[in-house]
């Protein structure tokens, strides 16, 4: 059965751009409940962990000087099979292969600044979302 938890990155570029609330509002009305939220940075180090499986790929010390170049919003998402209703909501990496109505093709301007993150698997939902959040603060149990 599908997982019903998510995790996605706001990016520098839709952040900085004042875009977070638009974003915001579309996963609510799509049926994503906000588990957890918070606004921060990462550092290079971060980055470089958070996207650690990428690093053998010829974009990886870019991509990572671009995440770690301003604030982001991390938030961890419900809902019933979560990682694929968030992807088809955000839309392909590329911007320019992104449908029409998607949070990519509404607010990424390259395949980099691509506006937002989204889980591929539930197992990388989990481990993304224990990257900046703590049991207690997704699941609000003790
Ligand atoms: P994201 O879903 O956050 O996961 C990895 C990120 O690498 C991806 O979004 C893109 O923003 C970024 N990236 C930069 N260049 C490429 C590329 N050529 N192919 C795939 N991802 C890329």
């Amino acid at each position: 059965m599908a997982g019903t938890i998510t995790f996605t990155m706001i990016k520098p570029d839709a952040f900085s751009d004042g875009n977070s609330g638009s974003i915001i509002k579309m996963i609510e009305e799509a049926g994503f409940q906000l588990k957890a939220m918070k606004l921060t940075r990462l550092s290079d180090r971060k980055a470089s962990q958070f996207y650690a499986v990428h690093k053998e790929r010829p974009f990886f010390n870019d991509l990572v000087k671009y995440m770690s170049s301003g604030p982001i919003v991390a938030i961890v998402l419900e809902k019933d099979n979560a990682v694929e209703d968030f992807r088809k909501l955000i839309g392909a990496t590329n911007p320019a292969e992104a449908a029409e109505g998607t949070i990519r093709k509404l607010f990424a301007k390259s395949i980099e600044a691509n506006a937002i993150h989204g889980s591929d698997s539930d197992e990388n939902a989990k481990i993304e979302s224990s990257f900046f959040f703590s049991n207690l603060e997704i699941f609000h149990i003790d």
